[in-house]
């Protein structure tokens, strides 16, 4: 709610800043964040983005947020944000995400991806401002003991890109541990796919994607031949890998939740802190089941041959959600079909992504 106007500054409880803002879940979630009566503010470096996202936000929600195209690791840039907004949370997405990527290019996500977040910390602790929501990844737990996969599960990363959620983890629990007065929730996301059921907004990778579910929208839209499955000799119900696939606006709707728990002291009790959360619906669907739904969303028939396995990869991942739902009362509610219905929704309306 807006309380009042004082030296240019929009003085408000609900201004969020949203790193990352134009990107995949960022954009999403500010979809999310005006429908849920926030302001969000936008940074973003559009390394990975374009601008006209935001006039697909206004389209869906009637709001421009105000965008500031800067780097996470400009300082100068990012204070003068937190000078003309008083910002009351930060959800931070910003960071490079591909794992080959950072396989081959290492330095560039650490440097990125942790810079970015000590950058932001500095900021924010300046301007007093100490809720953050941080995109982490389930890629955090690599080859886990178990499935589903609990919160408590020893951490083991096997690239770069997820070391450096890793280590992002371990610093802000430093952060933590220096001033208690902050409030910090992880989020883990499992396998986000999907788009905002408008048909507006959804997944546009640069080049050929490296994720199972935009590979087959871009197969069903007619941009590439054939699906290749990698591998179908894994321990699972028909040979494919397995994983949990959760539509981006339940993600989306998920930080909802998280900050409105961090928004409340009532409901700020816990002795863990930073709180760290899975996010994802707690059961895996095949690559055949993927494939499977997909045509039926679409009425495409989706050509697949099936290849080797993708070096690194593991057999099947799925969130334990237990957590989530009793700290967040927050569950995913979308089913596989809307998953597809939406992402084809989004694909074929817009065959090449965002103008
Ligand atoms: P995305 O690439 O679509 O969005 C990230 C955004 O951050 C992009 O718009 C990019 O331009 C921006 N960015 C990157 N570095 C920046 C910098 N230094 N300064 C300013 N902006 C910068 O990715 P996404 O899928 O929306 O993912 C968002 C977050 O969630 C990322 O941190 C990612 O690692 C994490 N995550 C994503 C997935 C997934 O499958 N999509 C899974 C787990 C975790
Ligand atoms: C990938 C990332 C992981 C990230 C996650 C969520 C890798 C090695 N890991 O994992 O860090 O957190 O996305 O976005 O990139 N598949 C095919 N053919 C394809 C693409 C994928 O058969 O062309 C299969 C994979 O073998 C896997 C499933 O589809 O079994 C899902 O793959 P993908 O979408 O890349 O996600 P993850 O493997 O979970």
């Amino acid at each position: 709610m807006m309380k009042s106007i004082k030296n240019k500054k929009t003085i408000s409880e609900s201004t969020i800043l949203v790193t990352g803002g134009t990107g995949y879940i960022g954009s999403h979630t500010v979809v999310a964040l005006i429908a849920a009566g926030f302001n969000p503010v936008i940074v973003d470096n559009l390394s990975n983005s374009k601008a006209s996202v935001l006039d697909r936000i206004k389209k869906i929600t009637g709001k421009r947020p105000p965008f500031y195209k800067l780097d996470m690791r400009n300082r100068a840039a990012l204070n003068k944000v937190f000078q003309k907004h008083q910002i009351a949370s930060v959800i931070h997405f910003a960071g490079l995400k591909a794992v080959g990527e950072s396989v081959a290019e290492p330095l560039r996500y650490y440097e990125n991806n942790i810079q970015s977040t000590i950058t932001l910390c500095n900021v924010m602790a300046k301007h007093g401002v100490k809720k953050i929501i941080f995109s982490s990844s389930a890629s955090v737990y690599g080859q886990a003991s178990g499935i589903p996969i609990r919160e408590d599960s020893a951490p083991a990363p096997t690239n770069p890109y997820a070391r450096s959620k890793w280590i992002i983890e371990q610093i802000l629990q430093d952060v933590y541990i220096a001033d208690p007065g902050w409030r910090m929730v992880l989020l883990r996301y499992f396998n986000p796919v999907g788009a905002h059921e408008s048909g507006q907004m959804g997944e546009d990778p640069r080049g050929i994607p490296n994720n199972l579910m935009p590979y087959i929208s871009q197969v069903a839209v007619g941009r590439r031949n054939k699906i290749n499955v990698f591998g179908n000799d894994y321990p699972t119900s028909d040979g494919t890998g397995v994983r949990d696939y959760i539509h981006v606006m339940d993600l989306a709707e998920g930080h909802i939740a998280a900050l409105k728990k961090m928004e409340k002291k009532t409901l700020w009790k816990s002795k863990q802190n930073p709180i760290i959360i899975n996010l994802g619906t707690g059961r895996g669907y095949t690559v055949m089941e993927i494939i499977q739904a997909f045509s039926k969303a679409s009425g495409k028939k989706i050509p697949y041959r099936i290849t080797k396995r993708r070096p690194g990869d593991i057999a099947a991942c799925y969130a334990d959600i237990t957590l989530a739902g009793k700290l967040l009362g927050w569950k995913a509610k979308r089913s596989l079909l809307d998953m597809c219905a939406d992402a084809w929704r989004w694909q074929s309306r817009n065959p090449q992504g965002y103008p």
